[in-house]
């Protein structure tokens, strides 16, 4: 292993002069053409969901939506893809003489509202629901929907998550969350509306969504297909019964219905992790098994030529301390590189209620450390046309390689280790041969001096090429450093230590 700098096995420290151990070596070979079952790649596959209710605060009062959407569309060169739902549009009533963007009440505000307000002027800055089962209401702010903002809708989901009632809370929640101050808890699963009845099921909920989307289409009219066919699929297997996008697709929906969606999609939470420990959470095989159903989903609607994204995900449907740390950058990283490995066309990573909601990408005037990830992943997946992953996934160790017009441009290594930030830092060295004629390539190293690193503590941020991102405007601060690795008889030795990322430029 050949470094430009003297970076051999000194790893963070900038921090902390930890010394890293190279534990394991790994051999891969790069299929120097794209292989036939590389997996085709979307040219803006990750992107972010805002929660329906603070839509309007977050493109009007918080700064780094605005900036830190448009570092990723830099990235991409086309606009970074945006969702705007959430639990709390299945709240929402449509009043076209409301003259604000959103009303809502709280006791706490730490609380998302039960009912809220929205006007018109909601499209001016854009959704719909299916809450209170009124369809005349929704299809009112739908048909506004298309007067106002047509050319900036990419595809409309009628409802969230219709459920509510059966969520329970996981053994072990309360006592792993009390010291976290409880924040925003209630938001993602405790809706107050579900539009089926408990219990929630797929025949009654393939009915009933089915029947919506008849009533959008004969109000809609054109252009078709917009729809995307939400089903909410959790991780674990909390309740076998709850509708998915296989039972949408071979039996509630016909074909005017299918021929009306223009996408399949799903949710993905890590299931809560009562005492899993963020060293478990984030780590690779974890991220693998989570995936696994959701990965079928994709297949099934490629059956049909159809494709499938992940509507809303993040890393745990309930606050916890962890999904602020940068093992959770680690974690978006993976999950987005896995996930679209899986077929899964794109990715809109939740942001929750403002400043409460733990796995934000940003604050107000904050940016966040899960941030670094889902930006780290941008840079790895742009530009490319496919992809592949290397390992069988049942490691803590990850790569891909990312491919355009046929030949590897990039690969990208994930170590999922995780570092408590003392003590001796474990390594992998990993071996990518087959590589093309070529003395050097570059990288681009993304690490923190632990894998609890929050961005909490003035002076303390993870790093991507050593720059962290701005408070005030998210641009890069600091030098951009790219490191070097010397490529011999086509074959580069590079180390990744714990809780970090390489993007090598092939
Ligand atoms: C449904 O929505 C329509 C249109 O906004 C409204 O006139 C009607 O009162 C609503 N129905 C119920 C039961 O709330
Ligand atoms: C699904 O739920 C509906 C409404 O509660 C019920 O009538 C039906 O029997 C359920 N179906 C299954 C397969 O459990
Ligand atoms: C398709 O399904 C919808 C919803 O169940 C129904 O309203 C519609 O009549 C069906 N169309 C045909 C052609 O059967
Ligand atoms: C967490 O650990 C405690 C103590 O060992 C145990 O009682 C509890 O059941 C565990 N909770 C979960 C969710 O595994
Ligand atoms: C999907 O597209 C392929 C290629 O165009 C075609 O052969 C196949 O019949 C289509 N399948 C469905 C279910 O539409
Ligand atoms: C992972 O899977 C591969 C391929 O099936 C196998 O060779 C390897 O031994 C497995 N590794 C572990 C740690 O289970």
């Amino acid at each position: 292993m050949i470094f430009h700098h003297s970076h051999t096995c000194i790893l963070g420290a900038l921090f902390l002069a930890a010394v890293c151990t190279a534990e394991i070596k790994l051999y891969y070979t790069v299929p120097s053409i794209v292989p036939l079952d590389a997996t085709p790649l979307d040219s803006t596959p990750v992107g972010v969901s805002l929660e329906f209710f603070m839509w309007p605060s977050y493109m009007t009062n918080v700064t780094p939506s605005v900036s830190c959407m448009s570092r990723i569309s830099e990235i991409y060169g086309k606009k970074t893809p945006i969702r705007i739902g959430g639990t709390t549009q299945d709240r929402a009533t449509y009043d076209p003489y409301f003259d604000d963007y959103v009303f809502y009440r709280v006791a706490d505000p730490l609380n998302a509202p039960d009912t809220l307000i929205y006007g018109p002027k909601f499209w001016d800055l854009i959704r719909f629901n299916r809450g209170d089962d009124n369809q005349t209401n929704t299809y009112l702010a739908v048909q506004e929907a298309k007067k106002r903002a047509l050319d900036h809708l990419w595809a409309i989901e009628l409802g969230n998550e219709p459920d509510g009632i059966e969520a329970r809370i996981p053994p072990g929640w309360l006592q792993t969350t009390c010291h976290t101050n409880i924040r925003a808890v209630i938001v993602y699963i405790w809706a107050h509306k579900p539009d089926a009845v408990s219990p929630w099921n797929a025949s009654q909920e393939g009915l009933d969504a089915a029947n919506w989307a008849q009533g959008f289409i004969d109000v809609w009219k054109s252009p078709l297909p917009i729809l995307t066919a939400g089903s909410y699929a959790v991780a674990y297997a909390d309740n076998p019964e709850w509708p998915n996008t296989d039972y949408l697709i071979h039996t509630a929906y016909n074909n005017t219905v299918k021929a009306a969606v223009k996408y399949y999609s799903g949710h993905l939470y890590a299931a809560p992790p009562g005492n899993n420990t963020l060293a478990i959470e984030m780590n690779h095989a974890k991220t693998v098994s989570d995936l696994a159903v959701l990965g079928e989903r994709a297949s099934t609607a490629a059956s049909i030529n159809s494709s499938y994204i992940l509507g809303e995900t993040n890393f745990h449907p309930y606050d916890v301390d962890m999904d602020a740390t940068f093992g959770a950058a680690i974690a978006a990283l993976d999950k987005s590189m896995r996930a679209v490995t899986l077929g899964i066309q794109r990715l809109f990573f939740h942001q929750g209620t403002i400043n409460q909601a733990l796995f934000n990408w940003w604050s107000e005037a904050h940016i966040n450390a899960p941030y670094y990830g889902g930006y780290f992943a941008a840079l790895a997946l742009a530009g490319g046309d496919h992809i592949i992953e290397l390992d069988s996934g049942n490691s803590s160790h990850a790569q891909y390689v990312i491919y355009s017009h046929g030949c590897p441009i990039k690969a990208i290594l994930v170590n999922t280790d995780y570092f408590s930030g003392s003590g001796v830092r474990s390594c992998s060295k990993i071996t990518l041969n087959g590589l093309s004629a070529g003395s050097q390539v570059r990288t681009l190293r993304m690490t923190a001096a632990s894998s609890d690193v929050t961005t909490n503590d003035p002076g303390i941020y993870p790093t991507i090429g050593g720059q962290h991102f701005s408070n005030v405007d998210c641009s890069s601060v600091g030098d951009l450093k790219y490191e070097r690795g010397a490529v011999r008889g086509g074959q580069v030795t590079l180390t990744v230590a714990a809780s970090e990322a390489l993007l090598v430029y092939l």
